[in-house]
C-alpha cells in the first residue's frame, strides 16, 4: 500500500494524553466523577472511540462550586491585579509551548484539521489570554461628582469581581471557547466552573494541567466533563452560582436563563445564528467569491457566525454562486490529521443526522443542490460542501440554523430589499457585505440588526473586538473591555466628608 505521507501521526505526548485515564480539574485536584462512572469521546474522522472521561453530573458540579466558593473567598481573592495578569499571561505561555500538541488533540476530538487548529483555534486562544491578562490590572471605577445641595459628599465605584462563575461550552471551537470564557473571568477575579461539551472534552481536560502549572490556586478554575442535561443543567441552576456565560444553541440558552431565574443569577449568552452575507455586483469579485466560500466553509460551518444566507445582486448571481460552487468543489474532504485535507468531518453523528435531515428537507421543499447536498462516504461523519439555490423564505433551510457546510444562495435587485430580507431572521449575530461604495457599505453596516458586520471581510476575529448577538442570537458580548462587564458588579461608595 502506498504510503500516505500527509498524515502526521500523534506525537508521543498527544498519544500519552489521549489514551490515559482522565479526570477532572476540582479543587485544584485531579478526580473522577463521584458516580465512578465515565463516557466516550469518539473520533469523528473514523468514528472510533477515542477516550472515556469522567461523566461528572449534579454531585461534582456541587464539589466544583464549593471549590470555587472558597478559591473566590480565599487565596484567589487575595491574589492582586498583578498576580492575576502574570498567572494567566503565564497559561498562555505555556499554551504557546505545547501549541503543536494542542492542534492535534483539537483535531482528534473535534476533526478539524490540524493546520487549521494551528494558526487559527490555538493561537487565537493564546492571544485572548494575554490581551485578558493585560485588562487585570486595568479594570477601575470612577469618581462621581455628585449634585446634592450643600455639597460635602465624594463618590467613587468600585469594580468587583461577580463572584462564581458557570460557563458552559460548545464543541465547535473547544479550546477556543474555554480561553473565552476563562480569560476574562480570570482577569476580573471569578473563580470559575467550566462544563466543557461532551463530544470534545479533551483539550479542556489538557488545559487543565497547564492551568495548575501555571500557578492559580485550587478552586480558582475548576473543569467538570459531563452532560448538559445533567452537568450543565445542575450549574445553571446551582444558588450558590453567580454568573453564568453559555455559549450553544438558542433553544439551550433558554433553558439556561429559566434555570438562572432561581437565585437571579447573571445570565450572558452567545447563541445561534442565520448570517446574511451581501455581495453588490460593484464588489471585487475575486476577493468577494472567496470570502463568501469560506464564510461559509470554514470550520465545515460549525460556527454560530457562519455567513448561512448568501444573497446576491441580480446581475452577478450566476457568476457569484458558480464561483462559490467551484471553490467548494476543489475543497478537499479528510480525515483532520491529514495536512492536505481542508475540511474535516462534522463533529458528531448527532451533527451528521441534523445537517442531513436539513439537506432532505431542502430537496422536499424543492431547493436545488449546485454542488453536494449528501453525505460522504460511509465511515466518519463527512458532509458534501453544498451550496442550494431556488430557496424560498419560507423554507426551513432559509430560516434556521443547519450548523453544516450549507450555504442558501439568493437573488436581491436592491439594497432596500436585501436589507429588509437580511434582518428577516430571529437570529442577530453576524453579517458580511461586499461592495467597493463605501457609503453603500457603511448604510447598510449601519441598518443590519447583527453585532457584528464584515466590509469585504468575514470570519476577522480579534481579543480587542466585541463579538456577540442581537435578537435571539444572545445577551451581553465577549471579547474586547466589553466582556469585563459580564464579570463584574458595580459598587457606588458615598463618603460624607463635610
Ligand atoms: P447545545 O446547546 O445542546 O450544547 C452546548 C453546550 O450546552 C454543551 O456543553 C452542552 O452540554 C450544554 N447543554 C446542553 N443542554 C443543556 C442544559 N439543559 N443545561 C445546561 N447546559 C446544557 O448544542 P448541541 O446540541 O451540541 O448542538 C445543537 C445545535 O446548537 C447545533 O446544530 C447548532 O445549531 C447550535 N450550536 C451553536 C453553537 C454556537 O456557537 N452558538 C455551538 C454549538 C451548537
Ligand atoms: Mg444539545
Amino acid at each position: 500500500m502506498e504510503e500516505n505521507t500527509t498524515v502526521v501521526q500523534p506525537l508521543p505526548g498527544v498519544k500519552g494524553f489521549v489514551s490515559r485515564r482522565h479526570k477532572m480539574l476540582i479543587g485544584g485536584e485531579f478526580v473522577e466523577a463521584a458516580s465512578g462512572k465515565t463516557f466516550p469521546t469518539y473520533n469523528p474522522a473514523t468514528g472510533e472511540v477515542l477516550a472515556q472521561v469522567p461523566e461528572g453530573d449534579k454531585e461534582d458540579i456541587d464539589r466544583a462550586v464549593k471549590a470555587a466558593r472558597g478559591a473566590f473567598e480565599g487565596r484567589w481573592r487575595k491574589y492582586t491585579p498583578s498576580d492575576r495578569g502574570k498567572s494567566i499571561w503565564k497559561l498562555a505561555d505555556l499554551l504557546e509551548q505545547h501549541a503543536d500538541e494542542f492542534a492535534q488533540i483539537e483535531s482528534l476530538d473535534n476533526g478539524k484539521p490540524v493546520a487549521v487548529a494551528r494558526v487559527a483555534d490555538v493561537p487565537l486562544a493564546i492571544d485572548l489570554l494575554r490581551y485578558m491578562a493585560g485588562w487585570a490590572t486595568k479594570i477601575e471605577g470612577n469618581t462621581i461628582p455628585l449634585s446634592v445641595p450643600g455639597g460635602g459628599y465624594l463618590a467613587y465605584t468600585l469594580r468587583e469581581p461577580v463572584g462564581v462563575a458557570g460557563q458552559i461550552i460548545p464543541w465547535n471551537f473547544p479550546l477556543l471557547m474555554a480561553a473565552w470564557k476563562l480569560g476574562p473571568a480570570l482577569a476580573a477575579g471569578c473563580a470559575v466552573v467550566l462544563k466543557v461539551a461532551e463530544q470534545t472534552p479533551l483539550s479542556a481536560l489538557r488545559l487543565a494541567e497547564l492551568i495548575q502549572e501555571a500557578g492559580f490556586p485550587a478552586g480558582a478554575v475548576n473543569i467538570v466533563t459531563g452532560f448538559g442535561e445533567t452537568a450543565g443543567a445542575a450549574l445553571a441552576a446551582h444558588p450558590a452560582v453567580d454568573k453564568v456565560a453559555f455559549t450553544g444553541s438558542t433553544e439551550v440558552g433558554r433553558l439556561i436563563v429559566h434555570a438562572a431565574a432561581g437565585n437571579l443569577k447573571k445570565v450572558s449568552l452567545e447563541l445561534g445564528g442565520k448570517s446574511p452575507n451581501v455581495v453588490f455586483k460593484d464588489a471585487d469579485l475575486d476577493v468577494a467569491i472567496p470570502g463568501a466560500a469560506n464564510a461559509i466553509f470554514f470550520n465545515h460551518g460549525q460556527c454560530c457566525c457562519a455567513g448561512s444566507r448568501l444573497y446576491v445582486e441580480k446581475g452577478v448571481f450566476d457568476k457569484v454562486v458558480e464561483g462559490v460552487a467551484d471553490q467548494g468543489r476543489q475543497i478537499k474532504l479528510g480525515p483532520g490529521m491529514d495536512l492536505s485535507t481542508q475540511m474535516g468531518p462534522l463533529v458528531s453523528s448527532e451533527q451528521l443526522d441534523r445537517v442531513c435531515g436539513y439537506l432532505q428537507s431542502g430537496r422536499q421543499e424543492g431547493a436545488r443542490a449546485i454542488i453536494g447536498g449528501q453525505r460522504v462516504g460511509e465511515r466518519g461523519y463527512f458532509v458534501a460542501p453544498t451550496v442550494l439555490t431556488d430557496v424560498k423564505p419560507d423554507m426551513k433551510i432559509y430560516q434556521e440554523e443547519i450548523f453544516g457546510p450549507v450555504v442558501t444562495a439568493i437573488p436581491f435587485s436592491d439594497p432596500g430589499e436585501v436589507q429588509a430580507a437580511a434582518n428577516d431572521t430571529i437570529y442577530g449575530l453576524a453579517a458580511g457585505i461586499w461592495t467597493r461604495d463605501i457609503g453603500k457599505a457603511h448604510s447598510l453596516a449601519e441598518q443590519l440588526r447583527a453585532g457584528t458586520v464584515w466590509i469585504n471581510c468575514y470570519n476577522v476575529f480579534d481579543a480587542a473586538l466585541p463579538f456577540g448577538g442581537y435578537k435571539q442570537s444572545g445577551w451581553g458580548r465577549e471579547m474586547g473591555h466589553e466582556v469585563l462587564e459580564n464579570y463584574t458588579e458595580t459598587k457606588s461608595v458615598c463618603v460624607r466628608i463635610k
